[in-house]
């Protein structure tokens, strides 16, 4: 009797798990030498956010492939545009959309299950200004997006990485803002949030030091919470172990550095 081979084993290496969806490392990224500030990891996606991927994906997903330049002006039907790396689930992401609809958001992550999530969110709340971005957020910058083109950059804690082995993995180095800075207009405020405070430091040090961002704090510290953020799921978490949150806003100064 010949048996059927498993869904996944039918499946031609590269095609989206769930037809019409995201493809899975659509920019070959795992196989970089690159450090990657995310583990790959293969997530259970509910029978929900498998169908929002499915049907929604072709309308608000994106893959992020490495291949050409986005028109962010046409996608965004000419809104201001902010973009949101690591997104986890979007609820956040979702409740800014819809606090804000002249604002869009391109949200990226590879997380699978919170592509589907958002989705959903997006769909039921009506939000017509979320693109859901799959991949990692540095082939994005590096290789998609035009010269001035971001409004706004939004980092709200990324992976704390604690381990001092791993901190090469942390996203908010110098190098992730050479590579942000041109890609924001002059003015654009970055937005980093984390509850973890030898990260808190990390980063406002090495924003501090960077020649490309000012920060808007007059004393060079940390900003009070803005009233826009709103709680995020991981900052949630951090609170219940007793940890500290802190915001830094910076703006991109209106010259950058020559080099
Ligand atoms: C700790 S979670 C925080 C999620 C969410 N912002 C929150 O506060 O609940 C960090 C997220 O960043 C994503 N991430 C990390 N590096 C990324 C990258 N280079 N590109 C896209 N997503 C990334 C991870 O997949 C993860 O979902």
């Amino acid at each position: 009797m010949s048996e059927q081979p498993a869904a996944s084993a039918r499946r031609p290496k590269g095609e989206p798990r769930f037809p019409g969806g995201p493809v899975a490392d659509p920019a070959g990224s795992h196989h970089e030498r690159r450090i990657r500030s995310f583990q790959p990891r293969r997530s259970r996606v509910t029978t929900g956010q498998g169908e929002y991927l499915e049907r929604l994906w072709p309308v608000w997903g994106l893959d992020i492939d490495g291949h050409g330049k986005l028109d962010l002006n046409e996608m965004f039907d000419g809104l201001p545009i902010v973009l949101e790396i690591g997104f986890g689930m979007g609820e956040a992401t979702a409740e800014m959309a819809a606090a804000d609809p002249g604002t869009g958001i391109l949200a990226v992550d590879v997380h699978t299950p919170g592509q589907g999530n958002l989705l959903g969110l997006a769909e039921r709340g009506g939000l017509s200004n979320v693109r859901v971005g799959n991949g990692d957020a540095i082939i994005l910058l590096r290789e998609m997006l035009e010269p001035e083109s971001l409004d706004g950059l939004r980092v709200y804690f990324p992976d704390p990485w604690p381990k001092k082995r791993h901190h090469k993995r942390r996203i908010i180095q110098p190098d992730f803002l050479t590579l942000a800075a041109p890609r924001l207009k002059p003015g654009a405020v970055l937005h980093c949030a984390t509850d973890w405070e030898p990260y808190a430091e990390q980063m406002l040090e090495v924003l501090n030091a960077h020649p490309a961002f000012e920060n808007t704090q007059p004393d060079g510290g940390y900003a009070p919470r803005p009233a826009f953020r709103p709680l995020t799921r991981f900052e949630g978490q951090g609170l219940d172990k007793g940890h500290v949150v802190h915001d830094l806003l910076f703006t991109r100064v209106a010259e950058l550095p020559s080099d």
